[in-house]
């Protein structure tokens, strides 16, 4: 095979593959989980939680495409076996549990919070560790899109730890910084 001399290392050019793969595979195990909420949502909140799943797990899929053509670009290959993603992965599957609605969207913030924290630390590492300022742009890019995929579940979420409950005066509610 050709040698790549992209000015990279053998050594960075893995590392670098390690990060994209591991982000490769939680947004597999994302997509999943993403979709199988799709599917199982019921409630009043239902036709807006359906239709944002859907946009979410096709705005996951374009980027599980991206991360694995550029490991392909780098040079090597990425992972794309179930047994492969789950092992690689950092997030949690719960199968056999259909929880309600807000506790579906309360798992999915997390799981987004934990790919962004990854995100945000294999960003640091591609550009301080492994000089590769291309990919540290791309995983940024991605990240911006998690952050931003959090905040519209978050929304459906955070309004309810404003409402005043019946064991809790309304005086006592905290009003949001900035409001
Ligand atoms: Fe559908």
């Amino acid at each position: 095979m050709r040698k790549i001399n992209i000015g990279l290392t053998e050594e960075q050019r893995h590392g670098v593959m390690n990060l994209l793969n591991q982000n490769l595979a939680d947004s597999y195990i994302l997509l999943v989980k993403t979709k199988k909420y799709h599917w199982d949502v019921v409630g009043p909140q239902f036709r807006s939680l359906h239709e944002l799943w859907e946009e979410q797990y096709e705005k996951l899929t374009e980027n599980i495409d991206a991360l694995a053509e550029r490991v392909r670009a780098l040079g090597g290959y990425p992972v794309g076996t179930m047994t492969g993603f789950l092992e690689i992965g950092t997030l949690k599957e719960h199968s056999g549990e259909v929880p309600l609605a807000t506790e579906m969207v309360a798992r999915l913030v997390e799981d987004h919070e934990q790919v962004i924290r990854n995100l945000r630390d294999h960003v640091d590492q591609c550009s301080e560790q492994f000089h590769d300022e291309g990919t540290a742009d791309f995983l940024t890019e991605l990240m911006e899109e998690h952050e931003d995929m959090a905040w519209m579940l978050r929304s459906f979420i955070e309004g309810e730890a404003l409402q005043p409950s019946g064991d809790q005066p309304a005086a006592e509610t905290k009003t949001p910084v900035g409001v």
